[in-house]
């Protein structure tokens, strides 16, 4: 018998983690899978902040830490959102978490009550809505489409606000879509909001520096949208640090304090040696890590060039991040190799299985006209993976 509680049972299992899962028992099987499923850089951590770890190994960083982090990352912290996003914040306005996924979900647990309404433009990132469950909140799913670059328009952030919305949750640039926010476009969202002082905003940066066009703007940048905006922002993208696992956030100081309270109950302080190396990491100029961001804009160019060879396949061109989220529904409806494709789902699998390529369905992101392919694998490897794709769709 199930005795496990509604809150687990009624969790999705994250469709980036499940695909990969499915892709490493098919490498067990001896299948040769190409792995563009996840969200994380191929590169290795750069040298300079290894050193600094093994720096804070020999010099015994060893006891549990602070809950919200280190005072000396706190204040890299600081001095990065002053010199990346012109935005000012005080040492109790950080709190560094294990990862920016636990800094989601402290935010949900220390916002949100039963039944308050989180908008979230779809496609968002996989694990919001679930995050958002968790802590008794119900996702409110805004479409949009690769006609606006998949943003939320003004007129639509309105529609979708009622009495229950508590808070509005987005990412840019974008996981899946790559699609990135102008200031002008959050200008008009943050307009919206001025009619509706009590709904907060979370702005996910993660990506901030996978920016092809440059000109990355921060929500709390606004003067009046500061005091209801939490800036989340992590190491794992931009420093190719996934397992590292530090993410952290400049929030108003009731909620980042909040936030630490929780946090001190539940995991405490991220890890020591992690949060050292996170240091240097921070202090570094955004240049040190510019080889891996052109490289990702290759990558894009390749991706794009290839995709657009395959008939039924259409993508908006991504500004940042390191995926495309074409739309597949031409597929929908028809059989390939005996195979019915009714929606993204089948086709992922479809991809997995018949062209060994592991994606993710759109379903996952809130879009099921969507798959969301990471570019993050090698030049060679996406041009195989491609390959196949054709191979198998034609
Ligand atoms: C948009 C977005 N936010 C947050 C995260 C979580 O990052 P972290 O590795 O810091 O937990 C991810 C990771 O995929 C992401 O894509």
């Amino acid at each position: 018998m199930n005795q496990l509680s509604d809150r687990i049972n009624n969790l999705a299992t994250s469709a980036t983690l499940a695909m990969a899962a499915k892709a490493r028992e098919l490498r067990a099987e001896g299948k040769d899978i190409i792995g563009l499923s996840l969200g994380e850089p191929d590169f290795n951590t750069p040298d300079f902040i290894k050193d600094a770890a093994i720096e804070a190994i020999n010099q015994n960083y060893n006891s549990y830490t602070p809950v919200d982090g280190y005072v000396e990352l706190k204040e890299a912290i600081i001095n990065k959102f002053k010199r990346d996003n012109n935005l000012s914040y005080t040492l109790p306005q950080i709190v560094v978490s294990t990862g920016a996924k636990q800094s989601l979900a402290n935010i949900a647990s220390v916002m949100l009550n039963a039944g308050d309404e989180v908008i979230l433009p779809c496609p968002y990132w996989v694990s919001y809505s679930d995050i958002v469950k968790l802590s008794d909140g119900i996702p409110v799913e805004v479409q949009t489409s690769i006609d606006t670059d998949f943003k939320m328009t003004a007129d639509q952030l309105e529609a979708a606000i009622t009495p229950k919305t508590k808070m509005i949750w987005y990412s840019s640039p974008c996981n899946p879509s790559g699609s990135v926010y102008s200031k002008e476009e959050l200008r008009a969202l943050a307009d919206v909001l001025q009619k509706h002082p009590n709904i907060y905003v979370v702005s996910d940066e993660i990506y901030e520096h996978i920016n092809f066009k440059g000109g990355h703007f921060s929500m709390a940048e606004f003067e009046d949208m500061y005091d209801r905006t939490i800036t989340v922002n992590g190491v794992s993208k931009a420093f190719a640090m996934t397992g590292w696992r530090i993410g952290y956030i400049g929030a108003p100081d009731w909620i980042a304090r909040a936030c630490n309270k929780m946090q001190g109950q539940i995991t405490s302080g991220a890890n020591c040696i992690a949060q050292r190396a996170v240091i240097t990491a921070l202090e570094a100029e955004p240049s040190s890590i510019k080889y891996m961001v052109d490289e990702f804009k290759e990558r894009r160019k390749l991706i794009l060039n290839l995709l657009s060879e395959i008939e039924g396949f259409k993508t908006n061109e991504p500004e940042g991040a390191f995926y495309v989220f074409p739309n597949v529904s031409s597929y929908f409806g028809k059989t390939i190799k005996g195979k019915t494709i009714n929606n993204a789902s089948d086709f992922s699998l479809f991809l997995l299985e018949e062209a060994l390529v592991a994606t993710v369905t759109g379903e996952a992101f809130g879009n099921p006209d969507c798959i969301r392919i990471s570019y993050a694998a090698s030049q060679e490897e996406i041009k195989e993976a491609i390959k196949r794709i054709k191979t198998a769709l034609s």
